[in-house]
């Protein structure tokens, strides 16, 4: 039989399986094949298995890798629209001032969105593909991204546009979350209410009816939205056919998470403030939590959340980049996946079922994305490194030789 091509690899890692997210001790078993191939027709993964076999059945473009292959990585959270930039912020917290304590003060998320009104849709679109592409270049395949900068009707609209017109330019697959309840304009200062309002009676009926966002979200914080101006919007995105996702427990308990899970979210995420007794409710609700352990360690937070604890209760954890403006500059999943082991006390086995088969699920792309398995997507990477095992051991470099979308390469 023909394929398109032919990847072999002395190590291929397949992920495998990865029709459901997976729990607890299910997140140590990588799938590795020995002197591994994996043949890709048409975009997608037609078999993987022992070279022997796969090359004994399929014909074609052979590709010989002296890496691991890898299913891409999925980022499930991102906010790399943003214009301007925070350096001065990071200076003041070098020097000891904390992130609440700017926010507080009319910095944070309110001077990004300041000048990122101020860009033009070429600007916003030029800089966020940089980004974008530096995400996949580091093997990012599949990435979630928030609006959330704009904090108006015609803003946050405008960004979400941008983002989807960035899918033509973009090999890996953008996955589009609304995210305008990220913090209260200015303009709304002393107006909490009417914000909410209009998040939920114009924003997301203009969000529905545009039909460009697949997810919304919340931020749900003190300074930013309550748990129930939190549940208030979430409960607008549901009926506007949105999935749920939301920002919870990143610097206190307020509850968030378990009340998201409590209206079906797909995840909760940072939750370096989620207690044990919230997990049961997560569980029970199949939300999967997801971790930016990059977030804590780009703040300067001793606090992380309580990875060890979720594994143990038996949930699917998953892990993100929460690549944004201010609380985590950093585009790369294999600095997360560093951290994941770092700082969450993830084996190397967990935290890439973190970044693969569990985040595509908190996507609810678990069909497509996530494994090498036949039938899914040929999103694949060959690492310079023999043993996946090594992959967060080596930190803070970019170890990913190549990158292939659908069986493309493309970096
Ligand atoms: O995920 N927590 C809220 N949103 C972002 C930070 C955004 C910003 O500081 O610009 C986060 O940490
Ligand atoms: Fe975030």
């Amino acid at each position: 039989m023909n394929a398109d091509l032919i990847l072999c690899s002395p190590q291929v890692v397949t992920c495998a399986p990865g029709g459901n997210p997976r729990p607890g001790s299910q997140m140590n078993q990588l799938g590795i094949i020995p002197q591994g191939a994996v043949a890709i027709h048409q975009g997608l993964i037609v078999e993987v298995g022992p070279q022997s076999e796969v090359c004994s059945r399929w014909q074609g473009k052979r590709e010989y890798h002296r890496g691991a292959l890898t299913p891409g990585l999925v980022d499930p959270h991102s906010h790399p629209l943003f214009g301007g930039s925070r350096v001065h912020e990071f200076q003041m917290r070098a020097r000891g001032a904390t992130y609440q304590e700017i926010h507080a003060a009319g910095g944070g998320i309110w001077s990004t969105v300041q000048a990122t009104r101020e860009a033009s849709d070429e600007q916003l679109g030029n800089t966020t593909l940089e980004r974008l592409r530096r995400m996949m270049l580091h093997g990012s395949t599949t990435i979630e991204v928030k609006s959330g900068y704009g904090l108006s009707v015609q803003e946050e609209l405008r960004h979400l546009k941008i983002y989807q017109d960035l899918k033509s330019r973009l090999p890996a697959e953008l996955v589009l979350t609304f995210m305008g309840a990220h913090s209260l304009p200015q303009e709304y200062t002393g107006r909490q209410a009417d914000y909410v309002r209009l998040v939920c009676e114009q924003m997301i009926p203009a969000v529905r009816a545009q039909g460009y966002a697949e997810f919304g979200d919340v931020f749900c914080e003190v300074g930013a939205f309550t748990v129930e101006e939190s549940r208030l919007v979430l409960r607008a995105c549901q009926e506007a056919g949105l999935g749920l996702r939301i920002h919870a427990e990143e610097f206190n308990h307020l509850g968030g998470a378990r009340m998201a899970a409590e209206l079906g979210a797909v995840s909760a995420d940072h939750l370096q403030f989620l207690p044990p007794e919230d997990f049961a409710p997560i569980r029970a609700a199949g939300t999967i939590p997801i971790m930016t352990a990059g977030t804590s360690f780009f703040l300067g937070m001793s606090q992380f959340a309580p990875a060890r604890g979720l594994i143990e209760a038996n949930l699917p954890l998953a892990i993100g980049s929460d690549f944004n403006a201010g609380s985590c500059l950093s585009e790369s999943m294999q600095m997360a996946l560093s951290l994941a082991v770092l700082k969450l006390g993830l084996s190397p086995e967990e935290a890439l079922i973190a970044a693969t088969v569990n985040s595509a699920h908190s996507l609810r792309r678990g069909e497509q994305v996530g494994s090498l398995e036949v039938g899914k997507r040929a999103d694949v990477l060959a690492l310079n490194l023999s043993d996946v095992r090594e992959w967060p051991y080596h930190y803070g470099v970019n170890v990913v030789e190549s990158v292939y979308c659908k069986g493309v390469r493309v970096g």
